[in-house]
């Protein structure tokens, strides 16, 4: 095994280590997923709810996997064996098999955002973005959008944590920053933007349950968050410097936030001015690749360089974050012993296997993975992990903590909340919430 601390890989610096963390995070789940779950359910009460549990059991989740990773120095599926035993064995490989899962679709969507951009730039985007839509998200074009971003991602994890993942982020997130402020000014410009600011932000709780409110604010602050599967705890294993680690998973966490919120100040001015609301329809996909280009088509060949800046920001949140679940993988196999290249190329085209039937078919696959390994993996992730970092591990991982994390008191917070209160509450949504969400999508799936 390699797992002697001379020879492990680490980041060049703080900075990066945050950005490539920040890079895992901000993803399209912020671009796709957040507005449009705010949107069609709760506004600004979800945006509140949201925030609340960021606070209360993002950051402290997110503390932990940091705590963990770094105390290890080893991969999830290697330490959780170490520091819990062989009955904690399995949960490190069910975080390998997250990042397979997930990844296998997410490279699918962010395929065509590939496509999208090369378009835009050609000018080749036709008006009836529907049945373009239709074109790019299956069939053949969605397997070679998902060929070439999974070879994007494996050429950088082949490189290494400092020369790929870090240099990635760095170069990356700056650029996806500048696009994301840029695009909110733009959006704000636009006539109809204060009905789309109300739009997104409603206070029409109209016939939501709250269960129903809760249990999307918590899916989505774990896949958003990167948490429930070790990619965090993967990126702090190369982590030996001794910052204070509650405070990254803030800086990371609101980060996060403030890119999804924007996202949405971009996304429903647009829609709402150029009157394509109704073409949203019922799906977050619609929104995105097919209500957004629409609307842009209308200002003509300019509209084209603003779907152009959108989707290469999609690009970077996708690719930053398809970085870390194959880093996840990746990571595993090496501190078995096997050498990076041969774990990234292997784990990659094996990854690129798994998501052509999501290419290849029809949404309703996409999305019953998406809900499974995306939404019900990532919450028993959660689940367990806090179980056992607040019942088996808390004295190790809050020496870990203390190691830059001076504050008794915001130890002994978190410590409470990651003990007492988190499990709970995730059980809770697990039982009530999302065993039945998934359930439901299996059947549709299914046809019955
Ligand atoms: N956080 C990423 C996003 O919002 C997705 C992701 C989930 C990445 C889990 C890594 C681990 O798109």
């Amino acid at each position: 095994m390699t797992t002697g601390a001379t020879e492990r890989e680490q980041w060049g610096s703080r900075a990066g280590f945050i950005l490539a963390a920040v890079g895992s995070a901000v993803g399209l789940g912020n671009m796709w997923r957040f507005s449009y779950v705010s949107a069609q359910g709760g506004g600004i009460y979800f945006v509140a709810l949201y925030l609340i549990f960021v606070a209360m059991v993002g950051i402290p989740v997110m503390t932990s996997e940091f705590a963990i990773g770094r105390l290890a120095q080893q991969s999830p599926a290697q330490a959780l064996k170490r520091l819990g035993g062989d009955r904690w064995s399995p949960l490190g490989w069910l975080f390998v098999f997250c990042g397979f899962g997930i990844l296998s679709y997410y490279s699918v969507i962010a395929g065509w955002t590939i496509r999208y951009s090369v378009d835009a730039f050609r000018h080749a985007i036709p008006t009836d973005t529907a049945a373009y839509f239709g074109a790019v998200s299956t069939g053949s074009g969605a397997v070679v959008g998902h060929l070439l971003f999974m070879a994007i991602t494996i050429f950088i994890v082949l490189k290494g944590i400092h020369k790929g993942l870090e240099r990635a982020a760095i170069i990356m997130m700056p650029m996806l920053f500048l696009l994301i402020i840029a695009l909110a000014i733009w959006s704000s410009t636009l006539t109809n933007a204060g009905a789309g600011y109300g739009a997104y932000l409603n206070t029409d709780l109209g016939n939501i349950s709250f269960m129903s409110v809760v249990n999307n604010a918590v899916g989505q602050a774990f896949f958003s968050l990167s948490l429930g599967m070790g990619a965090l705890m993967t990126y702090a294993s190369y982590l030996r410097s001794k910052e204070n680690l509650g405070k990254e998973a803030t800086i990371v966490a609101m980060t996060d936030f403030g890119v999804a919120f924007t996202a949405g100040l971009i996304v429903f001015p647009i829609i709402y001015s150029f009157g394509i609301a109704d073409q949203v329809g019922m799906s977050m996909v619609g929104a995105l690749f097919i209500a957004l280009p629409a609307g842009l088509q209308l200002l003509g060949s300019s509209g084209d360089w603003i779907v152009l800046a959108f989707f290469i920001m999609l690009f970077f949140a996708a690719l930053t974050s398809a970085i870390s679940l194959l880093e996840v993988v990746v990571t595993a196999f090496i501190d078995h012993g096997m050498a990076r290249r041969t774990a990234a190329l292997g784990a990659g085209m094996l990854i690129v296997l798994a998501g052509i039937p999501s290419a290849v078919f029809n949404l309703n696959l996409l999305t019953a993975i998406d809900q499974i390994v995306g939404n019900f993996l990532l919450i028993l992730g959660g689940l367990l992990t806090a179980i056992l970092v607040g019942w088996k591990l808390l004295p190790q991982a809050d020496a870990e903590l203390a190691q830059g994390m001076s504050s008794k008191t915001a130890r002994k917070g978190w410590a409470l909340l990651i003990k007492y209160l988190i499990p709970p509450v995730l059980f809770v949504v697990l039982i009530l919430g999302v065993i039945p969400a998934t359930w439901t999508s299996i059947k549709t799936l299914f046809g019955i």
